[in-house]
């Protein structure tokens, strides 16, 4: 079969490394692609917003399937079009894509059946919400209410902060029509740990967990990152948490989608944090993460084309999810600046060097030059140019 994928980062990199094992696919395309899947997969010229231009490449190529790897088409309801064509698209619809595109939608899913989170208020006029500043306890933490390429997160410590936080989201718009909403939510503590799932639009299945790193610089000395390394699986993701989040979390909001007319077929991506008073959902993403899929999609034994057609045809209750038993660590290398001033597009040389015995190489060009290496085995395989 010939399959497309939707996307140009380390994580479209990933999906096209496990698609390229199936031995059910004959070709694979990727819009628009990078020079690492470029080594796999046929790029094609097409940016990932264009979904008219894409359903035609679709259909001109006899495409079979077609993954979405980033947020922003889906949420854009790339699936939507494909489907009003006939073609056969993985991903959610854009009414289910809105638990990652709007927060305050997905806060407010989370209240009404009753999933463990933060509290919070959501606001749609900047007065109110300094007014509700006054009386908050510190820290506290802002929330963009849209997309806004994983920065739209602000934690304040002071309630100046939190003032200039709320100018800078609603008023001066700096994350764009993103900030016309903003959700200020209760600041938590303890481990962050991603649970990505394969949803059917009622069946749900949890992949192996992951630890993603956000900051840059050495011992957390830098600014907040779209991701500057994984590792999987998460240690602090024991059993008993896993009971927790089947009993509470997960199949509740597969559940919760469905009940308001938002059947949720495709990946959703549990950002969680493990507070002392249990695990709660600090957001929800409606895709593989970037870096996340880079450390779990290695270690998952499954044909990923069996897995996805059974979310498509609301059969994954036939599937046994299995991941192999042992580690996979992602790192990094980002242009000189990132994440505020950086070159794009440089060459990366020397990779040669990384083709080690147990490990392989993802090279992207998109958002920066990035070399992500994972592990194979158990076997720790870094190795720095
Ligand atoms: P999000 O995009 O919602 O995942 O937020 C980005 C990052 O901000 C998270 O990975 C956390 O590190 C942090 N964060 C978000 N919400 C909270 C919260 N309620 N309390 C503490 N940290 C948070
Ligand atoms: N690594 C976090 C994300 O993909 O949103």
């Amino acid at each position: 079969m010939k399959v497309l994928i939707v996307g140009s980062g380390g994580r479209e990199h990933a999906i096209a490394t496990s698609v390229a094992k199936s031995p059910r696919v004959d070709k694979i395309y990727c819009a628009p692609g990078n020079a690492g899947i470029g080594q796999l997969a046929e790029c094609v010229d097409i940016a990932a917003m264009e979904f008219d231009k894409l359903a035609q490449f679709a259909k001109d190529n006899q495409i079979d399937l077609t993954i979405v790897g980033m947020d922003d088409p889906l949420v854009g309801g790339i699936v939507d079009v494909f489907e009003e064509k006939g073609l056969r698209v993985f991903g959610p619809r854009k009414n289910a894509a809105i638990l990652e595109g709007s927060k305050a939608f997905s806060k407010d899913l989370m209240k009404k059946y009753n999933i463990p989170t933060a509290a919070y208020e959501n606001f749609d006029d900047s007065q109110k919400a300094l007014e509700y500043l006054e009386t908050a306890q510190f820290p506290i933490v802002l929330k963009a209410d849209g997309l806004a390429l994983g920065k739209g997160v602000l934690i304040c410590n002071t309630l100046e902060e939190a003032k200039e936080g709320v100018k800078s989201i609603m008023l001066d718009k700096q994350f764009g029509s993103a900030g016309n909403t903003m959700v200020i939510e209760e600041f938590m503590t303890g481990r962050e740990v991603s649970v990505l799932s394969y949803v059917d639009g009622k069946t749900i299945k949890t992949m192996t967990s992951a630890q993603d790193h956000k900051r840059a610089k050495d011992g957390d000395q830098g600014l907040n990152t779209g991701g500057m390394g994984t590792f999987s699986p998460s240690p602090f993701y024991t059993k008993e948490v896993d009971e927790f989040c089947k009993k509470y979390i997960y199949q509740a909001t597969v559940d919760a989608m469905a009940a308001e007319g938002r059947e949720f077929k495709g990946i959703i991506f549990f950002g969680l944090m493990l507070t002392g008073k249990g695990p709660k959902v600090l957001e929800y993403n409606a895709r593989f993460g970037d870096p996340e899929a880079q450390v779990v999609l290695p270690r998952m034994k499954n044909d990923i084309i069996d897995v996805v057609e059974a979310c498509i045809d609301g059969k994954l209750d036939e599937i046994d999810l299995q991941f192999e038993d042992n580690a996979a660590v992602c790192v990094v290398l980002a242009s000189d600046g990132y994440p505020v001033k950086y070159e794009k597009g440089l060459e990366i040389r020397g990779l040669d060097n990384f083709n080690g015995k147990d490990g392989y190489y993802w090279k992207m060009s998109y958002p920066v030059q990035t070399i992500r290496c994972c592990l194979g085995k158990n076997v720790l395989w870094i190795k720095t140019i």
